[in-house]
């Protein structure tokens, strides 16, 4: 299949999901990330052995896409948040490793896609933080759940209260990132670190997988359907209408 926002190349075994709305910064509309959806199920069913995901020119993802989500009402903002549940869940239930190659911004359900990853490597320059804060809403697609099991409870609240937009090298002195390279050896770093997945036995490999994957089991379920009916009950509040208003306006947002 091919996507207009989405890209799924081969090297082999290994598999490349690059999301491809440069114009927006790589931003998740809704067509996007039924695109991630299908491109995700196509590599598993094609028998990937790693895949890689990454944004097209200098930004990861910069996030939902808040042009759309400005006018949500709270029905809307559910079925949205259930959307990007749907592709997180997939890349974290995805059946051989997956890496998150973050090549520039990756903030709010950017962030959350690359904490859905089994491993994180950002390039120097990339920017890194769970921002909706400022939007006048909460994490939509994991991050209450998987950031504090990723940096700890201190370190998430402050990241989340605060909307902070971490450099690679803080991402990585607080474990949300596993490596950070020169911008000009990601792609190098990432082939290399995906071939030698490829190379291991895919059975053991998945089964490894799925026996970390169920430390998250249970409280993280109950968690996510926790975050899901707090990020919709946003929409439509005063907050979220202004905040999203400032960013698209391009002006500060005036909060209650
Ligand atoms: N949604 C929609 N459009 C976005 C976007 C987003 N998340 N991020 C960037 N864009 C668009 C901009 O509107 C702009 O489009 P136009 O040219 O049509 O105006 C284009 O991408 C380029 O962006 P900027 O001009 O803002 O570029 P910049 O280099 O000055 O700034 C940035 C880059 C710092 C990433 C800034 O764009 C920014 O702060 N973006 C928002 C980041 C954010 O808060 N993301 C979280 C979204 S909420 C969320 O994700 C909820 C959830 O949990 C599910």
């Amino acid at each position: 299949m091919s996507w207009d926002t989405v890209r799924l190349e081969w090297d082999g075994d290994v598999a490349t999901l690059t999301v491809d709305r440069p114009d927006a910064l790589n931003a998740l509309n809704i067509e996007t990330l039924e695109a991630m959806g299908e491109a995700l199920e196509e590599a598993a069913e094609e028998g990937a052995r790693a895949l890689v995901l990454t944004g097209a020119g200098d930004a990861f993802i910069a996030g939902a896409d808040i042009k759309y989500m400005q006018d949500l009402s709270t029905a809307e903002g559910e079925a949205w948040g259930a959307l990007g549940h749907d592709v997180a869940d997939a890349l974290e239930a995805f059946p051989a490793p997956t890496i998150a190659a973050i090549n520039g911004y990756a903030f709010g359900g950017g962030c959350e896609m690359a904490m859905a990853c089994d491993l994180r490597v950002a390039a120097e320059s990339a920017l890194i933080g769970n921002t909706e804060i400022d939007l006048g809403i909460i994490p939509g697609w994991g991050a209450t759940q998987r950031l504090p099991r990723l940096v700890g409870d201190e370190t998430a609240r402050r990241m989340i209260f605060l909307g902070e937009r971490l450099d690679a090298e803080s991402a990585a002195e607080v474990g949300l990132v596993g490596e950070v390279v020169a911008d000009d050896e990601l792609e190098d770093v990432i082939d290399e670190l995906a071939t030698r997945l490829a190379s291991k036995p895919a059975f053991a490999m998945q089964t490894a997988k799925q026996a970390i994957n169920q430390t998250h089991e249970g409280s993280q379920e109950s968690g996510i359907a926790y975050e899901k009916r707090a990020f919709a009950s946003l929409f439509g509040t005063h907050d979220q209408r202004e905040g999203m208003s400032a960013f698209v306006e391009d002006r500060e947002p005036d909060f209650e």
